[in-house]
């Protein structure tokens, strides 16, 4: 397929309402955990993001039938699910597909899943996802590529301590710990809401987890979880994404369809940012009514200020006045995307894991190109709030987790459309494209 890149033309102030979806890093666990129920499940609030189409195909391929209710929902019937492999050609497309692990070796007792592959944020192991699997009575090895996991006499409750707070590892112990036979202990767990929304799931089903959002999760191995319909969360970083544009474009958005708990750090950064925020039970509104100002940032696991708006304020911050400092506290390398907001003016300089932005008010439209789905969430805000047009390439990655983003940012009046990327751009876009599949978040 040819490659597609947006068109932004810039200076247009953001008004109305926005419906976020349901959230991305939800929905890629909740898809494999329904392989763990003896019957069939309804999900609701699914949200329509390529990383979702890859999900409901792997599942697919194992032998699921997958079937569509309406365009945020799905019928899953695992019953007929006979496979236990998930190759490159489908794993390397999509990080998530780590979570076939943890479920399949919950199903069966042994699975062989391919490495999702490195990643354009760093180094991400899968260490302690091996951990937990040994830990609870696999012998988990990885051999050409491939993650092979057995267990001869099914999987046994245990005490696993995370080494690094990890969301991967946390939800692939949950998936296998579910079916494993007496108590499973996870330590150090993390605490997101898409942890929590997992094991809302789970329980939905007749699984015994306790304590999920806390740093202790205990569960009581079931052998057998019954059918659900179930609705997953709103997307956190997605509101907090439309947050960040409404606040970049000097505009007035209600944001619905969010839980503002989960967006407590985001709030308080945009604070002090000096953008105006009023909550509501299901809602918050974003309006600006003085200057933007400069910040302090440090990223951490929930409940500090997520690695995934990292990108987004950073371009909010390059609008402010003043100097502020990001630091990076859980990804490797998130600021790739410096290099492209550079381009359209911003100037930002960056030494290991901190950035130095000095504000100056404006950024000016200009050529990108998305190098990973937050980059490009970045770049879109970015490209409203310039002067004159950007276009983005390489926007496969904001359709893997952004739903009708442009639908949902022309409602608000935004001037964006859609169209076919330069020939010249487009050899060197299918190389990374190549690549990007398989490093995708
Ligand atoms: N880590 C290890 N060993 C492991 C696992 C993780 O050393 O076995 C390290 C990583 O290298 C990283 C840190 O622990 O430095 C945190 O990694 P984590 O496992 O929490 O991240 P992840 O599961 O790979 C998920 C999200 C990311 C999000 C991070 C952090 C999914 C599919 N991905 O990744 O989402 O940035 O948690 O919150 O849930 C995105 O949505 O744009 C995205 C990249």
């Amino acid at each position: 397929m040819k490659p597609m890149q947006y068109v932004i033309r810039g200076g247009r102030t953001l008004n109305g309402e926005v419906e976020i979806s349901g959230a991305k890093n939800a929905i890629v666990a909740i898809l494999p955990a329904v392989l763990l129920c003896d019957e069939p499940c309804v999900i609701e609030n699914v949200p329509a993001i390529s990383d979702v189409t890859i999900s409901l195909q792997i599942l697919t391929e194992l032998g699921a039938i997958v079937e569509k209710i309406d365009s945020r929902t799905y019928r899953i019937d695992p019953r007929p699910v006979q496979g236990w492999t998930v190759p490159y050609a489908s794993a390397s497309k999509m990080r998530a597909s780590y979570y076939f692990m943890g479920a399949l070796l919950g199903r069966y007792g042994y699975c062989r899943v391919s490495l999702p592959g490195g990643c354009p944020l760093g180094d991400r192991p899968i260490d302690q996802h091996l951990k937990a699997f040994n830990k609870l009575g696999a012998n988990a090895v990885v051999d050409r590529g491939m993650a092979d996991i057995t267990s001869a006499n099914g999987i046994k409750g245990a005490q696993i301590f995370f080494d690094c707070v990890t969301v991967g590892a946390t939800m692939n112990a949950i998936l296998a710990g579910v079916k494993a036979e007496g108590m499973t202990v996870i330590e150090n767990a993390a605490k997101e809401p898409h942890i929590v929304d997992l094991a809302s799931f789970l329980n939905s089903m007749g699984a015994d987890i306790m304590g999920a959002g806390t740093d202790t999760i205990r569960i009581r191995g079931t052998k057998h979880l019954h059918g659900t319909s179930y609705a997953v969360i709103p997307d956190q970083i997605e509101a907090g994404t439309y947050m960040v544009a409404a606040a970049a474009t000097g505009g007035n958005v209600l944001v619905k369809n969010v839980i503002p708990k989960h967006l407590e750090s985001i709030i308080d950064v945009m604070q002090s940012i000096g953008v105006k925020i009023e909550q509501y039970d299901d809602a918050v509104r974003v309006y600006v009514d003085g200057p933007l100002v400069k910040t302090n940032i440090k990223t951490r696991p929930h409940p500090g200020f997520p690695t995934d708006m990292q990108p987004q304020i950073s371009a909010l911050l390059c609008l402010a006045t003043g100097t502020s400092m990001i630091k990076e506290g859980v990804s490797d390398a998130r600021f790739q995307y410096v290099e492209e907001l550079r381009r359209m003016g911003a100037d930002i300089q960056v030494d290991g894991k901190v950035a130095v932005i000095e504000g100056k008010g404006k950024l000016t439209g200009a050529p990108v190109r998305a190098c990973d789905l937050r980059a490009g969430a970045a770049l879109m805000i970015a490209g409203l709030a310039a002067n004159g047009t950007t276009r983005i390439g390489n926007i496969f990655h904001i359709e893997r987790g952004y739903a009708d983003m442009v639908g949902k940012l022309n409602a608000l009046g935004a001037d964006i459309h859609k169209e076919a990327a330069p020939i010249d751009n487009s050899a060197e876009a299918d190389k990374e494209k190549d690549h990007a599949a398989e490093n995708a978040c």
